[in-house]
Parts: structure tokens; C-alpha cells; sequence
């Protein structure tokens, strides 16, 4: 099984160039399948969630052509059905996006409930009051959700909770319906916002994303485009946080700075230095990080997708911290490995009390889920002797590239599939 294995000590020094949003480009390409012609899409991360809803939209004859590692062409003007397998929607989540997009152009879709990364319950009532809401139709038998409707009607939705998933696959089912629709408390995110742009690169009138009040007028078709995605907002956070907890000095390139303000906020409070400028991000740390509190918020609070990162790199930082999850009820698996690395936390409810201690040591430890896993990661470059890292599929999930990425930056790292390899590696950094 592949693994990563680590040697930790060396402090991250160098440039790192940032991928295209995998949260983004997961939205964007199920939004492709909504028009005949065809969509180009430059700046797509090549990591495993891409690739999967790929496979899943191939699966209901979307033509995908892979013109480059990070650009590719499609094509829905064939698609026969508008059921998505268990074999997909298994694999990730996402491909619940395919209800928005398949029920805004075909009025139809089937899909299998959702799994995902297990970091909470995830349910998915605000995604299906708004296509209700809609017109649509929605009916759960078998754990197979299918949504159809004759017709879809503008209407006036308020989510209850700010949902990133739900605001996205709604204004993909509204986009073509009939009138107008707000969704009024919608998620900020970035990709949010990139998905507004995409579609209204395709012809659509979507008013408002980035705010927590979306309009949308109703179009009667949408049109081919060519679209690059926005750089990746939680991969540069991983890099600014794997700088500052190696005491490093990293340049994060090919970002957009003000996604990132959250997390810079957070590392200057822990004692780095940020400098910024139009697309890039440099973090300094040249002295032990000082302790400081964090709540997961919805954009632009400090994200969810960033709160295990943060949490290793407080474990070693001076002082008590307190990091409170508030969006996901169980976020904080990972922490079992962290003690066993020699962390001082302890988790109550949404909240880990960290107790800084001087050092980390090595460990065999295992990613519970993708971000988890990244944060494992750095828990292990900046450990005491060798750690390895097992279940790297789930980091495969959003992260193009990483133990390469962190070689560039001087960690010693490598991605192994054999106990042999893995034993070279230690001989090589004993
Ligand atoms: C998206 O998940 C991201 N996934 C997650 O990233 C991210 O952690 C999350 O947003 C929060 O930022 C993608 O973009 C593919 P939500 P999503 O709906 O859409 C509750 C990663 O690591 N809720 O914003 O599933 C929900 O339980 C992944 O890249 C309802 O109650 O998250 C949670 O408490 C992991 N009912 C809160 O809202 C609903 O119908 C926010 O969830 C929907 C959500």
C-alpha cells in the first residue's frame, strides 16, 4: 500500500507554485454538462476527486478530452442517461453536483446518497429544499435520491445553514429555470463565486456570489466557454502552515492573496512574518510560533479545510490554544496520531486544548481524511526521526503532486510502496 515516509527536520525553504481549486473545478466540470457546446477548462487539478467526477460524467456519455495534465475539453451533447452509479458518488461526494447540473438541463437526475471524507454527518436537507423549492420533485428510496421536474420556477430560498454544497447545486438548478430565483444565506466561498463566473461565462445571469444574497435570473440556454480555474485557496494554506511550523521560509506563487487572509491573520498572530504581493504569498517564521485561538468559520472565516494544519503546527507552538471546530461534528479524528507523535491535546467537543510541547517524534500513523492527512504530513516534517504516513489515497483526493512539491521545498520525503523502499529510505536519512 502507498504510503509516504518522512524524515523530519528540515525547515521548508524555496517557491511553491499553487494548483487550480480542486473545490472549484469539482463544481465547474459537473456545470460543463449543462450546454451542448463545448467547455474548455485550463488550471484543473490533477488529483483523484477531479478525475473521478471525470469518470462519473464520462459514465453518462459527457466526452471529456484530456488536452493537458490541467486542461481539458467537454462535451455533453451526447449524454444518454442521467443516472450516476454507486461506483462514483462512493469515491466522492461531489458527484452529488451532477443532481444541480443534470436537473437544471434535463429536469432529471438520479443519484445515489452521498459519501465523502467521514468528517460529520453531511446531510444534505438544504440541497433538496432548494431544488423542492424549485419545482422539482425529490424522492429518497433505496439510498437513491432522484429529482425531476416538468418544469423549474425561479423561487426565494433561505438556507437555514451557510452550505457551500447546497448553494452551488442550487444555482446550478437555477440557472435555466423559468424567472427568478435568490438564495438568500449562501455560502462565500471562493468557488462560489468561481462557479458564478463560470456560468456566467456560459451565458447565465448570476448576481451576487461572494455576498450571502444570490440572484439568479432564469437563461433559456447556456453556450460553450473557455474558463481557467482560480488557484487553490486550501493547498496554499497547507504550504503557508507546513512553512511556518518547519520554521521555513516559502513563497506560496499563483495565489490570490485575499482568499488567504484568514490564515495569513492567524500566522502573524502566531509570530511569522507574511509578505504579500499581487499572486504570491511569502511566509517567514524564524522563531518558535507563539499560541493562539482559532474557530472554523464559513468563508471569510478561517476555513474548516484548514483547521488540522493549524492545530499541528500549534501543537508545537509556546502557550495554550484553543481550536474550535464549528462546522464539522467529527474533525478531529487525526488528533489520536498527534498524541501518539508526543502532542499535548485534548479534545471537548468542538474544542482541542493544545498545551504546546518542544518537539515531536516519529511515528507509523495513517490520514484519516484528506486534510487530516495533509496535516499528518506536516506533523511528520517537523518531527523527531522518520514517520510514515499510511491511506495517502485520501490526500491523493485534492493534493496534485505533494511529497514532490514539499521535495522541491527541502523536506525529505518520498512516496513509497513497499516495505524495501521504505527501508532504503531510512538507510539513505539515518
Ligand atoms: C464543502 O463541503 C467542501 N467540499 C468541503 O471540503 C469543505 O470542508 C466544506 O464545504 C466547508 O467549507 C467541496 O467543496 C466538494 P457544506 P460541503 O455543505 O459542501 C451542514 C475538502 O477537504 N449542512 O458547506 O459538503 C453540514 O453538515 C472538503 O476539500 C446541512 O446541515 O459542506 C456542515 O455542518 C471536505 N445540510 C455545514 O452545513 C445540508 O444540506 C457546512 O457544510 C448541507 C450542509
Amino acid at each position: 500500500m502507498e504510503k509516504y515516509i518522512i524524515k523530519g527536520g528540515n525547515p521548508l525553504v524555496g517557491e511553491v507554485e499553487i494548483g487550480g481549486a480542486k473545490n472549484a473545478a469539482l463544481a465547474i466540470l459537473a456545470a460543463s454538462a449543462m450546454t451542448d457546446e463545448t467547455v474548455s477548462i485550463d488550471n484543473m487539478p490533477d488529483v483523484r476527486d477531479t478525475n473521478v467526477l471525470l469518470q462519473a460524467m464520462e459514465s453518462i456519455g459527457v466526452i471529456v478530452d484530456r488536452v493537458g495534465r490541467h486542461a481539458v475539453k467537454i462535451n455533453a451533447s451526447q449524454v444518454r442517461n442521467h443516472t450516476i452509479e454507486n461506483e462514483y458518488i462512493k469515491k466522492i461526494r461531489a458527484s452529488y453536483y451532477l443532481i444541480g447540473a443534470l436537473l437544471g438541463k434535463y429536469r432529471h437526475a438520479q443519484v445515489v446518497l452521498p459519501g465523502g471524507c467521514d468528517i460529520g454527518l453531511r446531510p444534505i436537507d438544504q440541497h433538496i429544499k432548494g431544488f423542492t423549492a424549485l419545482g422539482a420533485n425529490v424522492t429518497i428510496e433505496h439510498g437513491i435520491i432522484n429529482a425531476y421536474a416538468d418544469k423549474l420556477i425561479g423561487s426565494h430560498i433561505y438556507l437555514d445553514v451557510v452550505s457551500v454544497g447546497a448553494t452551488i447545486n442550487i444555482m446550478m438548478a437555477a440557472v435555466m429555470a423559468d424567472g427568478q430565483t435568490i438564495i438568500e444565506n449562501a455560502a462565500k466561498e471562493p468557488h462560489v463565486v468561481d462557479l458564478a463566473n463560470f456560468l456566467n461565462s456560459m451565458g447565465a445571469n448570476v448576481k451576487g456570489a461572494g455576498t450571502d444574497v444570490i440572484r439568479i435570473k432564469g437563461v433559456e440556454k447556456l453556450h460553450g466557454s473557455e474558463y481557467t480555474i482560480i488557484p487553490d485557496q486550501i493547498e496554499a494554506g497547507t504550504f503557508m502552515v507546513a512553512a511556518a511550523a518547519t520554521h521555513g521560509d516559502v513563497t506560496v506563487k499563483n495565489v490570490i492573496p485575499k482568499h488567504l487572509e484568514s490564515i495569513s491573520a492567524k500566522l502573524v498572530e502566531m509570530g511569522c512574518q507574511i509578505q504579500e504581493s499581487d499572486d504570491a504569498v511569502r511566509v517567514v517564521a524564524s522563531k518558535r510560533l507563539t499560541a493562539t485561538h482559532v474557530k472554523t468559520l464559513p468563508y471569510p472565516g478561517f476555513p474548516t479545510d484548514m483547521q488540522p494544519q493549524i492545530t499541528v503546527a500549534l501543537g508545537l507552538a509556546s502557550g495554550i490554544s484553543i481550536v474550535t471546530e464549528s462546522i464539522f461534528e467529527n474533525r478531529f479524528r487525526y488528533v489520536d496520531s498527534m498524541i501518539r507523535m508526543g502532542a499535548n491535546i485534548k479534545v471537548e467537543g468542538s474544542s482541542a486544548i493544545i498545551d504546546g510541547v518542544e518537539k515531536y517524534s516519529g511515528a507509523e500513523i495513517s490520514a484519516p481524511d484528506l486534510r487530516a492527512g495533509a496535516a499528518l504530513v506536516i506533523a511528520g516534517l517537523i518531527a523527531e526521526g522518520f514517520t510514515s504516513v499510511d491511506d495517502i489515497k485520501y490526500i491523493e483526493r485534492g493534493y496534485e503532486d505533494f511529497h514532490i512539491k514539499l521535495g522541491a521545498l527541502g523536506a525529505q520525503i518520498e512516496r513509497v510502496d513497499a516495505e524495501r523502499e521504505a527501508q532504503k529510505f531510512r538507510l539513505k536519512f539515518a
